[in-house]
């Protein structure tokens, strides 16, 4: 294993009724300002806002409400927060909801404390955060970016056409409420992405050196198949407390730097994900979808021993009688299949993304990233974007 630091500082309670046993005393140790920041209103009609709401009244909090985040959140949203946060001499942001309102409540705990240029300094370039950014909780209603308990912001700058982010740890949540039953009303074509943007954490880390035995690639192998059969059974009951209860912690234990450790990591995927995304707003988990199985039968002989291990260990495929090649590209082949299994888009066309889209100008802007088994072109990742058509 390579060396490593680890360290995260998020406090996480998880499980039925956490929000009611713990957030009145929680809130009780910060000031009496609290921001409530959530999406398009989700949690209005699920009950999680009321819910939330007599909470922090039992703690005698005065409220500023900070709604509309929207999906793949905006550096205009985050402005619009901050600028809020700073009026109100806000003393806690509390964030109620998937990874875009976490994220953008990260970004605006920074803005809202910094003077310089936010954007310039911490997304287009790793910035120092030698202050500290306002305190910030989250509610997770949806499992999928684990962004509770890491320091991402995945943030995008629509004049600039750049969705990115960085893992700051001075940004991680001061703590993180998970609760399995907020994320029942969560629409299937939302929880299926949010569970196949999981496995996507996994396998970005997976297939990456060092590739001899470690007790990262180990964990990775087991959450894998843990997201695989417990997806599987919230497809079929959406109130399955344990289906629920183990993809909300997959999600957490995916990107909670735990199975980074030790790993160079890949995240290419993420990187082409990200800029489809900021070039056409698609939805993450749906973006990821069409491009691994593509991607993966673009990298998988260069990585051969890796995609063997993942073929045989994760979708029990028997290795007998076969050639490496052959089981690697099998493995690759379940991922896809389950991929068609699960219902999700498997062309940029379903995504709405077709030729009238500019792909190169998308490819050219993508980051390349050292950690994968062939260090990818902007050349190869139009020639990906075109075989996903
Ligand atoms: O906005 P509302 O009305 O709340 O509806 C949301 C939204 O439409 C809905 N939803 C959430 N909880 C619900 C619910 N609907 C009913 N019942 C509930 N309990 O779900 C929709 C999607 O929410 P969103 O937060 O956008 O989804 P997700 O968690 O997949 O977050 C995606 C964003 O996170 C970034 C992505 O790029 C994207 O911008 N990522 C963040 C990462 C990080 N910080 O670590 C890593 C990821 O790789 C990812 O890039
Ligand atoms: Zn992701």
């Amino acid at each position: 294993m390579n060396n490593f630091i680890f360290e995260n500082s998020t406090k996480a309670f998880f499980g039925k009724g956490c929000v009611k046993e713990y957030l009145t005393c929680l809130a009780g140790h910060y000031g009496n300002n609290v921001m409530i920041a959530y999406g398009g209103g989700s949690i209005k009609k699920n009950g999680i806002y009321d819910e939330v709401l007599e909470s922090l009244k039992k703690a005698r909090k005065n409220i500023v409400e900070f709604s509309g985040i929207m999906a793949n959140p905006t550096y205009k949203k985050v402005l619009e927060g901050a600028k809020l946060a700073k009026e109100n001499n806000v003393d806690l942001i509390l964030g109620i909801g998937g990874g875009s309102v976490i994220d953008c409540c990260k970004a605006i705990s920074l803005a809202a404390v910094y003077e310089g240029d936010a954007w310039q300094d911490f997304w287009m370039r790793a910035g120092i955060i030698d202050f500290e950014p306002l305190p910030l909780g989250v509610i997770v209603t949806v499992a999928g970016t684990g962004s509770e308990m890491n320091g991402g912001a995945v943030i995008t700058n629509e004049e600039a056409k750049i969705k990115t982010g960085r893992d700051y740890p001075r940004c991680n949540p001061k703590f993180a409420m998970l609760d399995p039953t907020y994320t029942y009303s969560v629409p299937k074509r939302q929880m299926v992405s949010g569970s196949f943007d999981i496995l996507s954490h996994i396998m970005e880390i997976y297939f990456s050196e060092p590739d001899g035995d470690n007790v990262s690639d180990d964990i990775a192998e087991a959450l894998m198949k843990n997201v695989i059969r417990n997806l599987r059974a919230a497809i079929k009951n959406p109130q399955d407390y344990t289906a629920r209860s183990n993809l909300m912690w997959d999600a957490t234990m995916a990107e909670n730097r735990i199975i980074k450790l030790g790993k160079r990591t890949d995240f290419e995927c993420h990187q082409m994900e990200h800029q489809l995304g900021a070039y056409t707003n698609c939805n993450h988990g749906e973006g990821l979808a069409v491009l691994h199985p593509v991607y993966y039968r673009h990298i998988y002989k260069d990585g051969l021993s890796k995609f063997k291990k993942f073929a045989v260990n994760v979708w029990n495929i028997s290795p007998d009688g076969k050639t490496d090649q052959e089981v690697a590209r099998q493995g690759v082949e379940a991922l896809a299949g389950f991929i068609k299994e699960i219902g999700m888009p498997t062309t940029l066309r379903e995504l709405g993304i077709d030729e009238t889209v500019d792909l190169k100008a998308i490819a050219d802007s993508c980051n390349i990233v050292p950690g994968s088994y062939r260090q990818m072109t902007h050349k190869e990742i139009l020639e990906i974007f075109n075989q996903c058509l």
